[in-house]
């Protein structure tokens, strides 16, 4: 019967100090565990109102893949000024690493392709139809490397980057 009881006294004084381990282990944690940190549950906030035109409802990229290259023109003229800027930074996020700070193709990512990217402040480039650019850079270059971006860029960014490329002027 003693037995019995020292060993019981044992094994509960064991399970009493290992507790009292972990949880002082748990209580000095810097981090802070799950259940003490704050919790989003879905929907407990209210599902922001969508901003007005972000759901098209007519117009869209299939026009665009519908017509030939000569039938597609810039919304606006592409000499505008605050296009031409909007251009600089969509071609800093959309082309540059490919095409090259310079324009000349020797992007980080543009220098692995062989031949790299043609230039373009190139007189082809500098000359080429905004419809044959646009549908370049959407859809890619047919049987080329010119990567499709339709899905990438919107519109309105690939128009602008047009501008900024075209505002560089040729290279002599
Ligand atoms: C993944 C790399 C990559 C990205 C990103 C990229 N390009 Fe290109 N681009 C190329 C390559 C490679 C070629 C050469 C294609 C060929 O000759 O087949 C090319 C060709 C072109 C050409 C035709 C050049 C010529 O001499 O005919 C134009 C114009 C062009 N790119 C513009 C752009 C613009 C503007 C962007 C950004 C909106 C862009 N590219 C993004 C790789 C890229």
């Amino acid at each position: 019967m003693v037995r019995i009881l020292s060993v019981g006294l044992i094994v509960s004084t064991i399970a009493l100090v290992a507790w009292g381990v972990i949880t002082g282990y748990d209580n000095v944690l810097s981090v802070g565990r799950m259940w003490q940190t704050p919790g989003i549950k879905p929907y407990e906030n209210p599902i922001p109102v969508m901003a007005a035109g972000s759901m098209p409802v007519n117009g869209g990229e299939a026009l665009y893949r519908a017509v030939a290259d000569d039938e597609i023109a810039a919304p606006f003229p592409l000499t505008e000024p605050a296009a031409i800027a909007s251009g600089k930074t969509a071609y800093q996020y959309y082309c540059i690493h490919c095409h090259g700070k310079n324009f000349d193709g020797y992007g980080t990512v543009g220098q692995s392709f062989a031949p790299p990217p043609g230039d373009l402040r190139s007189a082809k480039v500098q000359s080429m139809p905004e419809g044959v650019f646009f549908k370049e850079i959407s859809y890619g270059i047919p049987g080329g490397r010119q990567p499709a971006l339709d899905t990438t860029m919107a519109v309105v960014d690939r128009w602008n980057a047009i501008a900024f490329v075209k505002s560089l002027g040729r290279r002599q």
